[in-house]
C-alpha cells in the first residue's frame, strides 16, 4: 500500500512510498483510510521521527475488518493512531468511532487530534459561567475550543492574530494581546512564548493553564516570583492524554453530525501534495484544520 513516511530529504520532510500492509492484532481494527488531517507539531516535526515511518495520527475511512467493542466492518469511521496517513491504518479498537451519515468523512477527518485536545483540556476545569482564555484561538485546536468552551458556558476570550470567524464560532471577545483582558479562570495555550507568561499573569488564585502546545517556538521567560502567590494555588499544566479516546470521538462526531460543532476546515487537498499544505499550515495560512483526500 502507500503511505506518508518520513524522509528527510523530502519537502516538509515527508513523501508518498510503497510500505507493506499493516496487520491487526487482537482488539486491533483495520480500516480503509479516505481521508487525513495534519496537526501542527506533526508537520513541525516530522524529521524528528525514524525516516521511513508511516506519519500521521489523524483518518477517516472505513471498517474492512472489526474487532470485539469496535464499529462493525462497513461502518464509516474516524480513527485516532499513529499509523494513520496511509490507504490502510491498524488502530486499537479503544480509538474509533462511528461517525453519523450525514457527516461527510472529509469533514470528520478534521476532528480527532484537534479535537479531543480542545474537549479534554476544557474538561479540566468547571466552565459554566468561567471565564476561558484560549490562545492560537485561529488554529485547529484553537477553533473547537472555542465553540466547544461556548457551548459549555464559559464566558470565551479568543487571543489571535488572525481573527476572522471567531465572534461567530462563539468567542465572547476576541484579542491580539493579552493587556486589559480581565482575569480568567482556565486558559488553554497553544502558543507558549511571552503569551503564556501574560496568560499566567491573568490566571485568578485557584485557577490553571493548560500549555497544550507552543506554535510560537519562543522562550516564555517568567520573571522572579512570578509565580508565587498568596492564596489558593494556581496550576500550570503539561496536556498529553490520548487514552481510549474513542468515546470522546464519538461525541465530537455526534456533535458534528448535529451541526453543533463546525469542523472548521481551512484547506482541503490531495496528499499527493502534503508539501503544499504543510507549508501553508507552518505560514499561518491555514484558518482552522488542513485536511487531505487519498487520491
Ligand atoms: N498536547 C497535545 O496533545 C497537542 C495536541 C494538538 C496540538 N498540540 C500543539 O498545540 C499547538 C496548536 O496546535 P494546532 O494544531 O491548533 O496548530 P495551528 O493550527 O497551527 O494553530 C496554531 C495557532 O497559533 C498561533 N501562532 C502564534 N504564533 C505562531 C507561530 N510562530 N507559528 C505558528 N502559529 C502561531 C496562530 O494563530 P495566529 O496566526 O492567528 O496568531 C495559529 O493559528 C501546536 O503547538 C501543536 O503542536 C498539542
Amino acid at each position: 500500500m502507500r503511505a506518508l513516511v518520513v524522509d528527510p530529504a523530502a519537502p516538509a520532510g515527508l513523501r508518498i512510498s510503497e510500505v507493506p500492509e499493516p496487520e491487526p492484532g487482537p482488539g486491533e481494527v483495520l480500516l480503509d483510510v479516505g481521508h487525513i488531517s495534519l496537526n501542527h507539531g506533526e508537520i513541525a516535526f516530522a524529521t524528528r521521527r525514524e525516516p521511513g515511518t508511516v506519519h500521521g495520527y489523524d483518518a477517516a475511512g472505513v471498517v474492512v475488518r472489526a474487532a470485539a467493542g469496535s464499529p462493525p466492518a462497513g461502518a464509516r469511521v474516524i480513527a485516532f493512531g499513529a499509523g494513520a496517513w496511509a490507504e490502510r491504518m491498524v488502530v486499537g479498537a479503544d480509538a474509533v468511532a462511528e461517525v453519523p451519515d450525514s457527516v461527510d468523512l472529509a469533514d470528520a477527518a478534521a476532528l480527532p487530534m484537534a479535537g479531543l485536545t480542545a474537549l479534554r483540556t476544557l474538561r479540566t476545569a468547571p466552565i459554566l459561567g468561567k471565564r476561558v482564555l484560549i490562545t492560537g484561538a485561529s488554529g485547529g485546536v484553537g477553533r473547537y475550543a472555542v465553540q466547544l468552551a461556548a457551548m459549555g458556558g464559559a464566558h470565551v476570550v479568543a487571543q489571535a492574530n488572525r481573527q476572522e470567524g471567531l465572534a461567530e464560532l462563539g468567542a465572547h471577545e476576541v484579542v491580539s494581546e493579552l493587556s486589559g483582558v480581565a482575569p480568567v479562570d482556565l486558559v488553554l495555550d497553544n502558543v507558549g512564548g511571552r503569551l503564556l507568561v501574560d496568560a499566567w499573569g491573568l490566571v485568578k488564585l485557584g485557577g490553571s493553564v493548560q500549555n497544550i502546545g507552543w506554535a510560537s517556538g519562543e522562550p516564555a521567560v517568567f520573571e522572579p516570583y512570578s509565580l508565587f502567590a498568596v492564596g489558593r494555588s494556581k496550576s500550570l499544566n503539561t496536556f498529553g492524554d490520548v487514552s481510549a479516546p474513542a468515546e470522546d470521538l464519538s461525541t465530537l462526531a455526534g456533535l458534528l453530525g448535529s451541526g453543533r460543532l463546525s469542523p472548521e476546515i481551512g484547506y482541503r487537498g490531495s496528499w499527493e501534495d502534503v508539501e503544499a499544505a504543510a507549508k501553508a499550515l507552518l505560514r499561518r495560512d491555514v484558518r482552522g484544520k488542513a485536511v487531505l483526500e487519498l487520491t
